[in-house]
């Protein structure tokens, strides 16, 4: 009998703690961000190593892509800009107000990450200008580069750029685990 007790006992005590355990978490914001972030990278070095004037290619047709890609099960990313280039990257309304808090401030900018209500999520990191990017992003543009860009987006407002400038953030919304 006391044997039976003790086992009872035991399973009661296991069950407890596996019934009281959190649920396991998905991958944090910044996990999800991680692949974005280096396939961006990547398909600008790729583009860039066949010249500038391609790379606009490499930026236009793979950045899409590449969120498209890693937008799934309830996860939605992308790249959003207080100056665009392509007025499609305006990004979710959540994502804009960090921006502008970051803006606002005259505090470095910090990843943020908050919950968004109904069960989601939003993480939100700044994206800073290195030098490779003032060749399309920067005060003076080769003339053939600057022609390219303004065939493609007539309406860009991304130049004026220097490295260490503030460009825009990358943004994810995902599903909250708990
Ligand atoms: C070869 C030229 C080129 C270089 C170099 C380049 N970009 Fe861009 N960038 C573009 C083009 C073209 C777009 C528009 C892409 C699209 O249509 O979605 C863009 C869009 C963006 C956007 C999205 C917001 C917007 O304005 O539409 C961000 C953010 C951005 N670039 C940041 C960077 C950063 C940071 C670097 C350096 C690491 C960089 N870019 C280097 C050409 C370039």
């Amino acid at each position: 009998m006391k044997n039976v007790v003790t086992i009872l006992v035991t399973l009661v005590t296991v069950c407890l703690a596996a019934c009281t355990e959190a649920p396991p978490a998905g991958p944090s914001g910044a996990e999800l961000l991680t692949p974005f972030k280096s396939e961006m990278q990547q398909a600008l070095k790729a583009g860039m190593a066949e010249g500038p004037v391609k790379a606009i290619d490499a930026c236009r047709l793979r950045a899409p892509e590449i969120a498209k890609a890693l937008s799934v099960d309830g996860v939605k990313m992308g790249r959003t800009s207080h100056k665009l280039r392509n007025a499609a990257n305006d990004g979710p309304d959540w994502a804009r107000a960090i921006l502008d808090e970051y803006l606002a401030s005259d505090a470095e900018p910090e990843p943020v990450t908050r919950s968004l209500g109904n069960g989601r999520a939003g993480h939100v990191e700044p994206i800073f200008v290195q030098p490779l990017c003032v060749v399309c992003h920067g005060e003076a543009l080769a003339p053939d580069l600057a022609a390219a860009i303004a065939e493609a987006y007539p309406d860009d407002e991304a130049t004026g750029f220097r490295p260490g400038d503030l460009r825009g953030v990358f943004w994810v919304e995902y599903p909250e685990t708990q």
